[in-house]
């Protein structure tokens, strides 16, 4: 496995391994962000989340920005930065207008280090005061992902994985599932922002596996669902669209669970700015059931 920090990496008792603290301080970064989500205050007036939230609309439907998603962002950024000081950012809420800040925009290039972040993956939840949405960073070498995190601040739950080394929550090692589609529960996403052209099909997928499957989940956070598939508490997921900091850090841990995650046509999923991608994962068993069903809604 690739890590930065030359001698950087040894190999544990039992065969993990470790960057000199690296993973550990991003670790730290990840919870400092984790405590920012949880100072937000809600009260019982109908207008506490405009007033307190800073909400902001963003295009397309039903796409809210909280000035929490903004301030996870930068701390992350500020951090990660500290950490990892040639690494660049592909992070949700930056502003991709072509300055050379550190910015990864439209046409550059993925070389070396880059942080793909989304701040609060489920936003919607985090408006509600729903208490389940994730804070999910991923790094790409050269456009491969070689680390990735997802903490759930509400539970603590801090799902991570570096290209290599296996899944973990916390200390504990993690491992996808391998049940049929028979005995499978669904998680899935309804790709809210694009419902004019994908709402249908979304539910018509979700439709068909309810049939097929045990049961059916939508929790809010796709970050979170991939990381539900790793653990083996759910068994394949799809979303009709998503943007690289929705899956960058869950893909990875996902696959280092022994899970597959590919687009709808079984493709890897890509990286960049302005890039958004069907997702589909699943297990051994399981996801070429699911690839069938969803890439055959896709295509319709
Ligand atoms: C959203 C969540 C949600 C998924 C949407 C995503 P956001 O991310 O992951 O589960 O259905 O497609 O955009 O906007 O809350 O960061
Ligand atoms: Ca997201
Ligand atoms: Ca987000």
């Amino acid at each position: 496995m690739f890590f930065p920090g030359g001698k950087c990496y040894y190999r544990e008792e039992g065969g993990r391994m470790f960057s000199e603290n690296i993973q550990e301080k991003l670790k730290e970064a990840m919870f400092h962000a984790g405590e920012l989500v949880l100072s937000a205050r809600y009260d019982d007036s109908p207008v506490h989340a405009t007033q307190q939230l800073g909400i902001e609309v963003k295009p397309g439907s039903v796409n809210f920005v909280t000035a929490y998603d903004k301030a996870v962002q930068a701390l992350l950024e500020d951090e990660f930065s500290q950490i990892l000081p040639e690494a660049r950012f592909l992070a949700e809420e930056d502003d991709d207008s072509g300055a050379d800040n550190g910015i990864v925009n439209a046409r550059d290039s993925l070389s070396g280090f880059v942080f793909v972040i989304d701040p609060i993956d489920g936003t919607t939840n985090f408006i509600k005061d729903y208490r389940l949405s994730t804070i999910s960073a991923g790094l790409l070498k050269d456009g491969e992902p070689v680390w990735g995190a997802v903490l759930q601040p509400y539970s603590g739950e801090y799902f991570h994985a570096a290209r290599g080394c296996g899944a973990f929550l916390g200390d504990k090692q993690i491992y996808a599932s391998n049940v049929p589609l028979a005995r499978s529960l669904i998680v899935f996403g309804t790709s809210p922002y694009y419902r004019q052209t994908l709402g249908r099909k979304s539910m018509a997928a979700a439709e068909e596996l309810l049939m097929r499957a045990t049961d059916l989940r939508r929790s809010g956070s796709a970050a979170y669902d991939l990381c539900t598939l790793a653990a083996g508490r759910a068994d394949g997921f799809f979303e009709l669209s998503l943007s690289p900091w929705d899956y960058a850090a869950g893909g990875l841990i996902l696959k280092e669970a022994g899970g597959i995650v590919t687009n709808a046509f079984g493709e890897p999923l890509p990286f960049g700015r302005g890039i958004s991608s069907s997702v589909v994962a699943g297990n051994s068993k399981n996801y070429p059931d699911i690839l069938e069903i969803v890439g055959n809604i896709m295509t319709k």
